[in-house]
């Protein structure tokens, strides 16, 4: 008996010092009895559906982004829904966004009967070309997605302006960019999600403010789009069984709520968590000839969701393969580029048009990065990089 628990417990040990692409049990093991007296909580009250951590959650987060209404929802990829239906776009309305991000930006757009306008990105910090997002403006335009892919923000000034002189919407997709700050010219900052119309988010397990489960918000300084966004969550509905519009069954429940009320103090040192660990990655790394570490944007701190390098010798799944050989987690974000993926073919888009994002698809290798990140761990990760070249 003694020999069995002695096993596991070796095993789980051995488990938790495991490299592990994110790591959510170690993060969840310090703030343990926190998390669970708030899922307790819940359970205890019964309130699963709207109740106080819920409405204690969105205030606190509205608090933290600076921003008038934060509406928690479902998952992020409904955010984006929710923005484009709260925002009236119609069929046939064109909503341009990047080729190189997570297929949920591009998906609600079309799932609306709208038609996704695809722009390249930069080599050097995969964010939206700016340039070629004025190219593909038309009378039909009415949004642009910036999306602050891998923890930091497209450039919002410019996009701004831009919007501004087209009469345009803009809706952030800040999924992997909460808690980063964007510098305007003047020197003042806001929170990434909260410079456009609407931001949209989600907490996503793996996110930087990650809860157990799916969840999302939308951020907006507007009070009647705060209000609209708060009835399409909720059937279209402000008053139980009166619907003024139409709206979906999107809210963040209260158990996700608990544990992002445990979360949301902490982001801040999460994301600087992460940022020790990008730090430790681009001076042990950056030396390297065949190694592109990650551009800072000079516009925008970096939360790093992720830490991506490109591998400029055409041995990234050389590397990838070395790496997981030594049991070392990596992944490619993204290997399709959005226009070339199967399910947008009907839109035929041109590859010419993406030489970017067809050579990104080749070089990118996304490294560990969580909260947990030890020292040791780091180094070994580096070291096993190096080794390879
Ligand atoms: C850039 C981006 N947008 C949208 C989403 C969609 O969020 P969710 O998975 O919560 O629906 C994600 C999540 O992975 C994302 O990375």
């Amino acid at each position: 008996m003694f020999y069995i628990k002695t096993y596991y417990f070796r095993k789980k040990i051995h488990a938790m010092e495991k490299i592990q692409m994110v790591d959510l049990y170690n993060q969840y093991k310090k703030i343990q009895s926190e998390i669970d007296a708030g899922i307790a909580d819940v359970i205890e009250n019964t309130a699963f559906i709207k109740g106080p951590q819920v409405k204690a959650f969105e205030s606190k987060l509205a608090e933290y982004m600076q921003v008038k209404h934060a509406v928690g929802c479902g998952n992020g990829t409904d955010a984006l829904q929710i923005a484009m239906m709260a925002l009236d776009l119609q069929p046939g309305d064109e909503v341009i966004t990047t080729d190189f991000t997570f297929i949920a930006t591009v998906e609600v757009i079309a799932l609306l009967g709208l038609k996704p306008v695809l722009v390249d990105v930069s080599p050097e910090t995969f964010l939206m070309d700016i340039h070629q997002v004025q190219q593909m403006i038309t009378p039909q335009t009415k949004a642009i997605v910036p999306v602050h892919l891998f923890g930091q923000t497209a450039d919002m000034e410019p996009l701004m302006k831009m919007a501004e002189g087209y009469n345009l919407y803009i809706i952030e997709d800040t999924a992997q960019a909460i808690g980063s700050d964007y510098t305007f010219k003047s020197g003042e900052q806001a929170k990434a999600g909260t410079i456009g119309h609407i931001g949209c988010t989600s907490f996503f397990p793996s996110k930087n403010l990650g809860c157990y489960g799916d969840g999302g918000a939308l951020f907006t300084n507007d009070d009647a789009l705060g209000e609209k966004i708060r009835s399409i969550v909720n059937h279209g509905s402000s008053k139980k069984y009166y619907h003024d519009r139409i709206g979906v069954n999107s809210r963040l429940d209260s158990i996700q709520a608990a544990v992002l009320n445990a979360k949301l103090p902490r982001l801040d040192d999460y994301n600087k968590a992460r940022q020790r660990a990008a730090d430790y990655y681009d001076s042990a790394l950056s030396s390297c000839a065949h190694i592109m570490t990650p551009k800072r944007a000079e516009w925008s701190t970096h939360c790093f969701h992720q830490y991506t390098i490109r591998i400029t010798n055409g041995k990234r799944d050389d590397l990838k393969k070395h790496l997981l050989d030594n049991g070392i987690p990596c992944a490619i974000y993204y290997p399709v580029p959005l226009h070339a993926q199967k399910a947008f073919e009907a839109y035929e888009h041109d590859d010419a048009f993406f030489p970017v994002s067809a050579m990104l698809k080749d070089e990118v290798l996304s490294l560990p990065m969580h909260t947990e990140l030890s020292e040791s761990q780091l180094n070994t990760i580096t070291t096993t990089i190096l080794e390879f070249f």
